[in-house]
């Protein structure tokens, strides 16, 4: 924001110059200005940007040697260099050669969003004229030089976004009746933003009487605010969010009348909120979240009717929401969730025309729903989750076009869901779970065409499944546990295919048979019948079900054979228990008596693989909130235990407390990456980008970015998903990119690896001179590495972990050119964007033949895979149509030499020519159409190993 401000005075002033300086020719420029520019930019990278930086070699007169001309000088009458500004040109360098003694002019020096390196020169105090100062993203590092100080007539200083270090030194800013000739006394604009730059904040700030904007958002400081700050009386912006800073908020802050945005987020502040903030009547935007305060908010906010987003949650508020609230028609964004707020909803709100977003989940709050929320017509959610609201939904509530979150879970609501639930036409997330409702289900339910996560779980209602569910084809999880549902399960339920995370029936009165169409949701991870009356077999069709990882079918009538699937084969016998007769493989269960292959001959001898990732879908969770898993890389602990500690909160929301690290993760993913800049892109996948980012902490991580529709989780999926993931991130392998976590926002879901310098072997091996690095003994030792990670995931992981998408593209290489397999176990999560996902596993040009017919995804489909990859390597790029015929010649006719990499000189040594002849012969036992025919990963790792090690 305030990059924009720019000292437009001196903009006009020196157009006017340049204007005059075109028309009156009257340029002159000291030697010892042009001078010191050109030894600057001799001492820069050579950069087109400066290219109009030179003396013609034919200077009859002196006016050549002005640089007034030049890119980005501005001179003034007498032809003194008072402008230097390269501001987004890309600038690489340092400024170390910069003489700033050769400037005694100058009065605005911007060199913003370049690719400066090295210190600020200690020096720079020299330029004491000097008016604006623009540093702001580079790669400066080193400390704030103390010469700063001599810069009186500087009224703006940005040195935002970079890696400067250090802490604010008091002699910046000496109290300007002591020593009048010193100290940053004209500062209007001073502006630290995401830099390293830690320590208590001076009290000597307060001196900086002009100042208008402090931004020293996203740094290391801690301790308290000086209380001094409120001499800064001009003070209009002050973003001090995401720093550690403790202690309450000076007691006279309200002083600071000029206020129009307040930004204390993400510190460690505490006391009670000074009620003279309420006074503060140019206020437009006040963030406390994520602190520590206490006590009542200030009852006045929004006196002077312009607050437009309001937040204050994840603190210990207590006692009422503030009653100049209520008419507050200015309030666009309300975040309260998270406190202990009291009051009756249906009092303490009105009706705001532009309000989208409303939270007031897990406060104490009491009353009915508010005919008033029918009236926010711009509202997009509305969540007040775990309060004590009763009564009825109210049909205004239901009129609301836009609303596409509504959660209303865990309050004492009751009365039947009224039918104009229907017109909720944006409607994504529905979530009535744990309140009173009970009547049927209405079936306008079904016309909620976007809803992706629906639960009604734990309300006590009765009458059959509405049919018409089965049309809500975007339905991700779908929870109707816990009622007094009855009749039969809708065969239509089986049409919602793109159901994945939950379907849960149990806990009903549901009777008769599980619909054979139930076996069409093939991408469901939780399914949950148990505790109803479900009579007949469980449908053989149910095998297809490939993605399930867990399942409950206990409490019901049911009997026969288990179907032939992993899951139903490996599952406990707690699943299972309390129904008539059921047999199968399980232990405990009996076996059935009967032969059982008449259920279709699929391949019955594999072994039990659970694709763990497949669980990892649940991992779309958080919704609108931030979550993630990292403690590891959060720097800031357990902050919230009390919080984790309240059952309440970890019923609803149990992955709570990761909400802060989540957070504090994501943010720092996009500091780094400057907003998933550009910059900082290293490649991309089908199904999202990857960039590299450097954590406050120091260390580099490749970020996997998708783009991702989904939204919540259901608490039920949550410790699978936790589990699955902690088996995930604990694999420990010299060849797999080790996966540190993941993250997801609203929009977006995170993967986050370790980070590969050399990037993928697809694009080495594209690459001619890459290519060439990788000469022969450094190809084998690539595909032993490679056979080495797929056995260890295939046969010392239990349960074995699948791949699934082996291919040049998920083998990534280190600085010391190892072979790294990414992505292990997520080829499924991978494909998941709602748009493209296909049971189709794999890449095309790597799958195995029999995917294109059978969905049973298993080893041997990596172990094909493989083959295609090794048969790359050695080739240095993918072999086409040499697959097929590979597979129908036998290997003694191909010609090893015929088949290798033409770019590398052809391999001399026995031992080499030996090694590539056996690895030709393992390619062609991989390539094998029939599954069976292939050898296994751990046979190829021994293979590759003791004859090419030993031999
Ligand atoms: C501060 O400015 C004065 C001139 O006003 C100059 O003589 C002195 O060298 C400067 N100090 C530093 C540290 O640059
Ligand atoms: C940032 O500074 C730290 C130490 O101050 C250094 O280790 C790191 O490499 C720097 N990063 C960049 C991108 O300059
Ligand atoms: C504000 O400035 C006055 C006058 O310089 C000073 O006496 C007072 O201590 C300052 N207030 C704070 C809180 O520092
Ligand atoms: C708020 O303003 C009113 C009237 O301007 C004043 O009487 C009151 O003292 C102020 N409150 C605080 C806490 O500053
Ligand atoms: C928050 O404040 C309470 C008392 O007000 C204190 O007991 C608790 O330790 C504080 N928590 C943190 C994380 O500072």
């Amino acid at each position: 924001m305030a990059n924009q401000i720019i000292n437009y005075g001196a903009i006009v002033v020196s157009a006017a110059w340049m204007l005059l300086i075109a028309l009156c020719k009257i340029t002159a420029g000291s030697t010892t200005e042009t001078e010191a520019l050109l030894r600057w930019k001799q001492s820069l990278p050579h950069q087109s940007i400066l290219q109009s930086w030179v003396t013609p070699a034919t200077n009859n007169s002196s006016n050549a040697q002005s640089p007034c001309g030049w890119r980005g000088i501005t001179c003034n009458t007498a032809g003194n260099v008072i402008q230097i500004n390269l501001a987004y040109t890309g600038l690489e360098g340092t400024l170390d050669n910069l003489d700033f003694s050769s400037f005694p002019n100058l009065l605005s020096l911007d060199l913003k969003e370049n690719q400066l390196e090295g210190s600020i020169p200690q020096n720079i105090g020299i330029l004491s004229k000097l008016q604006y100062l623009d540093l702001s993203t580079n790669s400066l590092n080193g400390t704030l030089p103390l010469s700063l100080a001599n810069l009186t007539q500087a009224f703006e200083l940005d040195v935002s976004r970079n890696n400067l270090t250090g802490e604010l030194d008091p002699r910046l800013f000496p109290d300007g009746k002591d020593q009048p000739k010193t100290g940053l006394i004209s500062m209007k604009r001073f502006l630290i933003q995401n830099t390293k730059i830690g320590g208590r904040i001076p009290n000597e700030i307060g001196n900086m009487r002009s100042l208008v904007l402090l931004d020293i958002d996203l740094n290391s400081f801690y301790g308290p605010i000086p209380p001094s700050i409120v001499n800064c009386s001009q003070l209009s912006i002050i973003l001090i969010s995401k720093n550690h800073l403790s202690g309450p908020i000076p007691f006279n802050f309200g002083r600071l009348s000029k206020l129009t945005h307040l930004q204390f987020f993400t510190n460690n502040l505490s006391g009670s909120v000074p009620q003279g903030i309420g006074n503060l009547s140019m206020l437009t935007a006040l963030h406390l979240a994520e602190n520590n305060f206490t006590g009542q908010l200030p009852p006045q906010l929004c006196r002077g009717g312009k607050l437009v987003n309001f937040s204050a949650a994840h603190n210990s508020f207590t006692g009422p929401i503030p009653v100049s609230l209520r008419n507050c028609q200015s309030l666009h964004r309300v975040r309260l969730e998270y406190n202990q707020l009291t009051g009756y909803i249906d009092q303490d709100f009105g009706v705001y025309p532009n309000l989208t977003y409303m939270d007031l989940s897990y406060n104490k709050l009491q009353g009915h729903l508010s005919p008033n929320w029918g009236a926010c017509q711009n509202l997009t959610v509305l969540r007040i989750g775990g309060n004590m609201i009763i009564g009825r939904i109210l049909d205004e509530i239901l009129q609301l076009k836009q609303l596409g979150h509504l959660d209303l879970s865990s309050n004492q609501l009751s009365g039947e869901i009224s039918t104009e639930i229907g017109n909720l036409s944006s409607l994504s997330i529905l979530r009535l779970n744990d309140n009173k409702f009970f009547g049927k289900i209405p079936i306008s339910i079904g016309l909620l065409s976007k809803l992706q996560f629906l639960d009604i779980s734990m309300n006590m209602l009765s009458g059959p499944i509405p049919f018409q569910l089965g049309d809500i084809s975007n339905l991700l999880s779908l929870n109707l546990s816990q009622n007094f549902l009855n009749g039969t399960i809708p065969y239509q339920i089986g049409n919602l295919i793109a159901l994945q995370v939950l379907l849960d029936l149990s806990y009903n009165s549901l009777s008769g048979e599980i619909p054979t169409q139930l076996g069409k949701l093939t991408k469901l991870i939780s399914f949950n019948l148990s505790h109803n009356y479900l009579t007949g077999s469980i449908p053989s069709s149910l095998s297809d079900m490939l993605s399930l990882s867990s399942i409950n079918f206990s409490y019901n009538q049911l009997e026969g054979p288990l179907p032939e699937s992993n899951i139903f084969n490996s599952s406990q016998l707690e699943d299972f228990i309390n129904n008539k007769g059921l047999c199968g493989k399980i232990q405990g269960l009996q076996p059935c008596k009967t032969s059982v292959t008449a259920q279709g001959g699929k391949d019955k001898k594999h072994k039990p693989v659970i694709i763990v990732v497949a669980s990892l879908g649940i991992a779309f969770l958080g919704s609108w909130m931030l979550v993630g898993i990292f403690a590891f890389l959060s720097n800031k602990k357990a902050k919230f235990n009390s919080k984790e500690e309240d059952p309440t909160r970890n019923r609803e929301y149990p992955f709570s407390v990761m909400y802060f690290n989540g957070k504090i993760l994501y943010e720092d993913i996009l500091e780094a990456t400057k907003n998933f800049d550009d910059m900082y892109f290293i490649g991309e996948g089908a199904s999202g980008k990857v960039y590299k980012a450097e954590m406050p902490s120091g260390q580099v991580i490749a970020v996997k970015r998708f783009s991702s529709q989904v939204n919540g989780l259901g608490v039920e999926s949550a410790k699978t998903f936790k589990n699955e993931i902690t088996t995930l991130t604990e694999t420990r392998h010299r060849n797999i990119v080790k996966l540190h976590g993941f993250c997801s926002t609203g929009m977006h879901v995170f993967l986050v690896y370790e980070f590969m310098e050399r990037g993928s072997l697809s694009d080495m091996l594209r690459n001619d001179k890459e290519a060439m690095e990788l000469d022969w003994p450094k190809r084998v030792e690539i595909i032993q590495g490679v056979a080495r990670a797929l056995s260890y995931m295939h046969h010392d992981c239990v349960p074995p972990i699948l791949h699934r998408d082996i291919s040049s593209k998920n083998v990534l290489m280190c600085s010391d050119l190892e072979a790294h397999v990414s992505d292990f176990g997520t080829a499924r999560f991978l494909e998941f964007d709602g748009s493209n996902w296909t049971t189709f596993a794999g890449t095309y040009g790597y799958a195995a033949p029999e995917l294109a017919y059978t969905m049973a995804v298993t080893e041997k489909c990596d172990v094909y895979s493989f083959g295609v990859l090794v048969l790359e390597v050695l080739m240095g790029k993918h072999p086409g149509d040499l697959i097929s015929k590979i597979q129908i010649l036998d290997v003694e006719s191909i010609n090893v030499k015929d088949v290798l990499d033409p770019r590398l000189p052809p391999p001399v040594y026995k031992k080499i020519v030996h090694e590539l002849q056996l690895v030709m012969k393992l390619v062609v036992s991989c390539l094998q159409v029939n599954p069976q025919s292939r050898p296994t990963m751990r046979n190829l790792s021994q293979l590759l190993e003791a004859e090419i090690f030993r031999g």
